[in-house]
């Protein structure tokens, strides 16, 4: 009988195929989200060469460490929720994305029924490397009590220069930092990052000028909400307009266990420049683009959304500069297919509609942004046109009435004169009567 048998290189390997720093870092929060944390804080200590992951969660008992422990094992159902979050987590190993920063992991952790327990134990990559089957690793677990607060405390330390210095340059642009520290769609939780005693950016806020450049909004509004497949809803001013979406188009939003959420708005920045507008929505390409989620998790891995949508066309129907949010929803695991580390939706039928939908308001939205604008114009024109006209014809009643007046003293002048002829007196008060 032969046996299947993992080396210890294998977590090496795990955590080198993550792409970078801030996929790694992602699945940490996650873990602490799902393990119903209020906060998680990530300090990132480059003079002391250590980076310190805190949650307030629920921490971990001896089957948990055991579970964690147990590569690629999850007892976590992907589009499940528990305690009123959803559940991303089930390949089993994104706990040792933790070695993409360093190469040896201290982990304390409280007890999920009595906080004043608590376990630690460390994963030291040089001692797991070295062996030749990972299952005949022993990991001590030193128990101890006296803990204060619960949670679980993640320390690295032998850091990866490299990967650190990667990290720490992308968490200083604000576009960046402010998307992960937004990792998570749920005000009950909160993400600190500190570089060296330093908060990350984290700019979510519209200030005011930028506010004022907003032109319109578009959102989707679902099969529950209209009586047919779905419409997209268009606000320009107070100026609105429902667009149904075609049967075949909106069949995708009757799936059994996906839902679809958007809501966007549309900017004409007019030499306002990108930089008022808050960064979380400022990609690579430098637009603004709205923010997609999937379960409450924010995708950035493909561009499901595209703003470019009707640029190949008339350009007055490009309104490229669009923030807000979409929220896809999916309560089971098989409605989308996801590759290992969830950046990439793999091809579907499914997809391909969901790619159609969202094209469908995109497109069809700024279209009917253009031509609300158009009718805003064109009724702003005609009502200027009607206070020109009024104004001439007050102008005219004016005058005349003024000439009349004019006139009507003419005659008095001319009656004046006759007056003034050598009659008498009397005759004069006569004709002044008239
Ligand atoms: N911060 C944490 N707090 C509590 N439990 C955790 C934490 N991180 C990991 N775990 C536990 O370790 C398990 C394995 O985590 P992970 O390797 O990310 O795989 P997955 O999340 O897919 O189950 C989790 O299912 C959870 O039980
Ligand atoms: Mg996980």
């Amino acid at each position: 009988m032969a046996q299947i048998r993992v080396a210890g290189k294998i977590i090496r390997e795990i955590s080198e195929q993550i792409p970078n720093g801030q996929l790694a870092m992602t699945k940490l929060i996650k873990n602490a989200y799902e393990a119903n944390a209020n906060s998680i804080k990530i300090s990132i200590n480059t003079v002391g060469s250590d980076i310190i992951i805190r949650d307030d969660g629920s921490g971990m008992n001896d089957n948990e460490i055991g579970s964690l422990l147990n590569l690629s094992h999850s007892d976590k159902i992907f589009g499940s929720k528990v305690n009123g979050r959803y559940v991303s987590g089930e390949k089993g190993l994104g706990f040792f994305s933790a070695f993409k920063f360093g190469r040896m992991i201290s982990v304390d952790t409280s007890d999920p029924d009595d906080s004043s327990i608590k376990r630690s134990f460390k994963l030291d990559m040089a001692e797991i490397g070295k062996t030749s089957d990972v299952s005949n690793l022993d990991v001590p677990v030193e128990k101890s009590t006296n803990n204060k607060g619960k949670g679980t405390i993640i320390r690295i330390t032998r850091l990866n220069v490299d990967a650190v210095k990667l990290f720490c340059k992308s968490l200083s642009q604000a576009g960046f930092s402010s998307r992960l520290t937004n990792i998570i769609d749920d005000t009950s939780f909160s993400i600190n990052i500190l570089v060296d005693g330093v908060h990350v950016a984290d700019d979510y806020i519209e200030n005011d000028k930028f506010k004022q450049a907003r032109i319109a909004t578009i959102s989707l509004l679902g099969p529950d909400e209209v009586d047919t497949t779905g419409a997209v809803l268009v606000c320009v001013g107070h100026e609105k307009s429902k667009i149904q979406i075609p049967q075949n188009i909106g069949r995708i939003l009757n799936t059994k266990h996906l839902k679809l959420w958007a809501e966007i708005s549309v900017y004409r920045l007019q030499g306002l420049g990108i930089d008022y507008a808050p960064k979380i929505y400022l990609f690579d390409d430098h637009k603004l683009h709205p923010l997609v989620y999937i379960n409450d998790s924010l995708f950035e891995g493909e561009g499901l959304y595209n703003v470019e949508v009707n640029a190949s066309g008339k350009t007055n129907r490009v309104f490229r500069q669009q923030t807000g949010k979409i929220s896809l929803y999916l309560d089971k695991p098989d409605i989308l297919s996801f590759n290992a580390d969830r950046t990439r939706i793999i091809d579907s039928t499914r997809l391909r509609e969901l790619k159609a939908l969202l094209d469908f308001i995109s497109s069809e939205g700024q279209s009917e942004v253009r031509r609300l604008i158009d009718l805003q114009s064109k009724s702003h024109e005609s009502s200027k046109r009607c206070m020109v006209m009024l104004l001439a014809w007050t102008v005219l009643i004016i005058m005349k009435r003024q000439m009349a007046v004019i006139f009507r003293r003419r005659v008095k002048v001319q009656l004046w004169v006759v007056k003034q002829s050598p009659e008498g007196e009397k005759m004069e008060r006569r004709l002044n009567c008239c």
